[in-house]
């Protein structure tokens, strides 16, 4: 069975039980601070574990795109040396929310397994919760039960919280799991060990494959666990593992999930991968082979996340993606002698491979190459000079050891690897302080974590079960009461309250736009809103300080004059959307968005600079439909089909619902939460104020509107009123201004003239003062001229003037300067040196300068040092 025809009938077995088959969600996640990725398939579903929400259904199963490269579950390092962890992998899952239990979850689960996928049963092992007296959580009996009826009792393992406890984070939903792992031994392998004694031991080929979790509980921040209010079902299965197992691999890596992807990196390379079956291979093969897992695995993370909308760069997510890309480039680097950018031509076969199921990776192939490439590019320089660092520290050690702190040095500023450090050295015959390096990673460890510690507590419920509902798009005041309360400490911003209302006018940052600001009013206090976003489908309003009296009714209201900046900035910034595709074309796609009220940014992909005539197109295009005075058409909830065939612009890395929100101004049409201006004319008018290159083929426009672009026209004026005054009121200024440069211009020429007439002047004077001092001619001499004209005269005297020996010095802008110019001639016969000479006069006016033996120049401080100087030179010729 390929893979496609895996994913395909794992979708259709659940279908086939009530299951409502949904979309993988992006691989980057929005609205939950406390998690970067999705890191497994329930992800995208904790607000339903929660409460916090109701599924479109109670059984829905999908294949979701995960990525486990920080936080609690972290493979990262694994990668490239096992042959079944990944960084980005595929999680096939089903779940029940508050619908089917245990027994519905592990009977197929079974069936699935044993009868459509046909595993024989033997191969097969389970493990059920032993239970915690910690957690105060008993053995899962009724798991035990309903496998004992399945499997023999003897494939059943008790496993411990480490194992059958399954937490996505330090808070939040869990629950006891029972997992299924796969013998993939030989036959003789598994008479001569038991496959049970392997099961979570590390064995390659006894490995988990599915995880079904039982979720009860939610893990609050005191590290107790309280009931949910539901039961709920959330399975795992590991796509790339079930492969192996079925297409009778040892590896994932075997699989067609990865073979075409490695044979491309054969091609390139021309070195060879061997698959798992071949035993005995050499130690070089063996780091080839880590090599290529390595960049095969990590180029799906990078490429699917940058589909998704993460670019790489370096903060938070970011960073991270930039961090595998580079683990990819040095393995390369290292191991497969590839110096040149090469990754990047991966992501076509990841295309054609993935394109049909993740539409996402097909359409933006390009650009996800060319961001790829750009990286690679970069960071194969950094190398480049890491190496020429590296051999510079080595050049400057004692001793065969190399210095911990200069290789942190290396690593934390140039990003260059620490194992590339050690490796390097060892084979120069150097060693590297180990113990100096983990020590002083430790102590930067330690100052960043002081500086981004947060300590969140637990919500205090004031109101029970109440759904909070915005109620912002119609209202920006409303009487609320307070529903719940949390208390957040963070380094960077303090202490701060999260505070959940009934029901809230203010609109929670998203789809770009800044959260509301505002205020809460009770008939005693006024506490202000300094900010408002989305966690987990609840709205926080985050504030310094509490009321008194918690309990109150209150009046939440949001600032207006902020919001009206924000919402003309919002509509702006789909007007100006459009023109982009209008005037450069289809291809540009929006790849970030910040609406807030002094401004608007917009990152989208297009691969030159846009020309100054295009942003002008652009700015008329827009303002054009502002004069039009065109309505806003606001539809709040439409099927999201509905929508996209109506034309509506729709982004990659976004989750929409199956109702939709959709703006519409004139032809402008986009799916978007955010706040908008009634009619087109409240923007009144918008000006670009810059346009750049983000990254490959991304860039970024920043732009104005109403009351900013007053103030920036009135800046405007004001310069050029500055300007008519300072020219004394012309006519015409920019007559004025050109005949100006045209005088300048003139001048220059004419100053250039006197003064070689000068300079031609001096020197037919001063010949007369050499003196003949040992067969040498001698001038010393101060003139009165710029420091670049006395540099000419010096020359122009020296070479026409055998056997000379010269030295000028003249003062410009308070800085003493002098030359020396002595005769070819007198430099190879007499060993005279001009560098020494200025090396030596230089002292005496606290200066300093260099040149060749013939000329050199320097300059000082010291003023009045020039007559000792030039009393000096004559002691050279002497
Ligand atoms: N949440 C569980 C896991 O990630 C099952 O989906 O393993």
């Amino acid at each position: 069975m390929t893979s496609k025809e895996i994913r395909k009938q794992y979708l259709q077995f659940f279908e086939s039980k009530g299951h409502l088959i949904v979309p993988s969600a992006p691989i980057v996640l929005k609205d939950d601070p406390t998690l970067m990725f999705n890191n497994s398939g329930m992800a995208q579903f904790k607000e339903y574990f929660l409460g916090n929400g109701t599924p479109k259904s109670p059984r829905i199963a999908d294949t979701q795109k995960c990525l486990r490269v920080s936080g609690k579950h972290n493979d990262l390092e694994d990668v490239g040396f096992d042959t079944y962890h990944h960084t980005m992998f595929e999680m096939l899952g089903n779940w029940s929310f508050g619908d089917y239990f245990k027994k519905e979850a592990i009977n197929w689960a079974w069936e699935l397994l044993t009868e459509v996928y046909k595993i024989p049963k033997e191969n097969l092992y389970v493990s059920v919760f032993e239970g915690s007296k910690e957690d105060n959580v008993p053995f899962d009996q009724e798991a035990w039960d309903i496998w004992k009826g399945l499997i023999d009792e003897d494939r059943i393992i008790l496993g411990n919280k480490k194992d059958n406890f399954w937490e996505m984070g330090d808070q939040g939903p869990c629950g006891p799991c029972s997992e299924i792992h796969v013998d993939l031994r030989t036959d003789a392998e598994k008479a001569s060990v038991s496959g049970k004694s392997l099961v979570n031991n590390d064995h390659p080929q006894v490995v988990e494959i599915w995880n079904n979790v039982f979720m009860e509980f939610n893990r609050k921040a005191d590290g107790s666990l309280e009931k949910l209010p539901a039961q709920h079902v959330d399975t795992g299965m590991g796509f790339e593992r079930l492969c192996m197992a079925l297409q009778g691999k040892t590896s994932n890596y075997d699989t067609d999930v990865f073979t075409p992807l490695i044979e491309k990196v054969e091609q390139i390379t021309r070195l060879k991968y061997t698959s798992n079956e071949v035993k005995n291979i050499s130690e070089e093969q063996n780091k080839t082979n880590i090599a290529i897992r390595v960049i095969v695995d990590h180029v799906r993370a990078v490429a699917f996340a940058i589909a998704d909308g993460q670019l790489p760069s370096n903060t938070g997510a970011g960073y991270v993606i930039r961090r595998i890309l580079r683990r990819a480039i040095r393995y390369g680097f290292t191991f497969l002698d590839t110096k040149e950018p090469f990754i990047n031509k991966l992501v076509e076969v990841l295309a054609n491979q993935m394109g049909e199921f993740f539409p996402e990776i097909k359409s933006q192939q390009q650009l996800v190459t060319n961001v790829i490439r750009e990286e690679e590019a970069s960071f194969l320089r950094t190398l480049d000079q890491g190496l020429q660092l590296l051999d510079k520290v080595v050049a400057e050690t004692k001793g065969k050891e190399v210095s911990g702190a200069k290789a942190f040095e290396l690593y934390d500023t140039f990003g260059f690897p620490i194992d590339l450090t050690a490796l390097i050295l060892r084979e120069k015959g150097y060693e590297l302080d180990e113990v100096g390096f983990n020590a002083a990673m430790q102590e930067q460890k330690n100052r960043s974590r002081a500086a981004s510690e947060v300590s969140t507590e637990d919500w205090s419920v004031l109101i029970p079960g109440n759904v909070e509902t915005f109620v912002g798009y119609d209202q920006t005041e409303n009487e609320v009461k307070i529903t719940r309360i949390r208390k957040v400490d963070s380094k960077k911003d303090g202490i701060l309250y999260q505070i959940v209302l009934d029901n809230t006018p203010f609109y929670p940052e998203g789809g770009g736009q800044v959260g509301d600001k505002g205020t809460l009013v009770s008939a005693n206090e006024t506490i202000d809103i300094i900010d408002t976003k989305k966690e987990n489908n609840l709205i926080l309003h985050f504030a310094k300080q509490l009321p008194e009296n918690v309990n109150a009714g209150f009046v939440a209201k949001v600032n207006t004059d902020l919001r009206d900046l924000s919402s003309r900035n919002h509509s702006a910034t789909h007007l100006m959307h459009l023109a982009l595709r209008t005037i450069l074309g289809t291809h540009v796609e929006q790849k970030g968005s910040l609406v807030n009220p002094n401004n608007l940014r917009f990152d989208f992909s297009h691969f030159s600079k846009v020309t100054d005539e295009q942003l002008l197109e652009v700015e008329n295009f827009v303002n054009t439909r502002i004069q039009q005075q065109l309505p806003l058409i606001e539809r709040r909830s439409i099927p999201i089909q509905q929508a996209l065939d109506e034309g509506a612009m729709a982004l990659f890395g976004e989750k929409y619902g199956d109702n939709v929100r959709a703006i519409k101004f004139g032809e402008s049409m986009e799916l978007c939460g955010g706040i908008h201006v009634k009619n087109t004319a409240e923007i009144w008018h918008f000006k670009i104020v810059s346009e750049g290159a983000v990254a490959a083929g991304i860039r970024r426009i920043e732009a104005i509107t109403s009351d900013a672009v007053k103030t920036h026209f009135a800046l405007q004026e004001n310069i050029l009123d500055e300007v008519k005054i300072a020219l004394k009121n012309p006519q015409d200024i920019l007559k004025s201004v050109v005949s100006l440069q045209e005088d300048n211009a003139k001048l220059k020429k004419q100053i250039e003239q006197l003064l070689k007439e000068k300079i031609d002047g001096l020197k037919n004077t001063l010949v007369f003062e050499f003196q003949e001092i040992n067969g040498i001619n001698f001038l010393s001499k101060q003139v009165d001229l710029s420091m670049s004209s006395t540099k000419d005269l010096a020359q122009a005297l020296g070479s026409s003037n055998p056997n000379s020996f010269v030295v000028l010095a003249s003062i410009e802008d308070n800085t003493p300067n002098i030359h020396c110019y002595i005769s070819k001639e007198l430099v190879a016969e007499k060993s005279l040196n001009a560098n020494a000479v200025i090396k030596e006069l230089g002292k005496y006016i606290d200066g300093n300068g260099g040149g060749q033996p013939f000329f050199a120049s320097g300059k000082g401080k010291n003023v009045s040092g020039i007559k000792e100087a030039l009393e000096k030179a004559v002691d050279f010729v002497k």
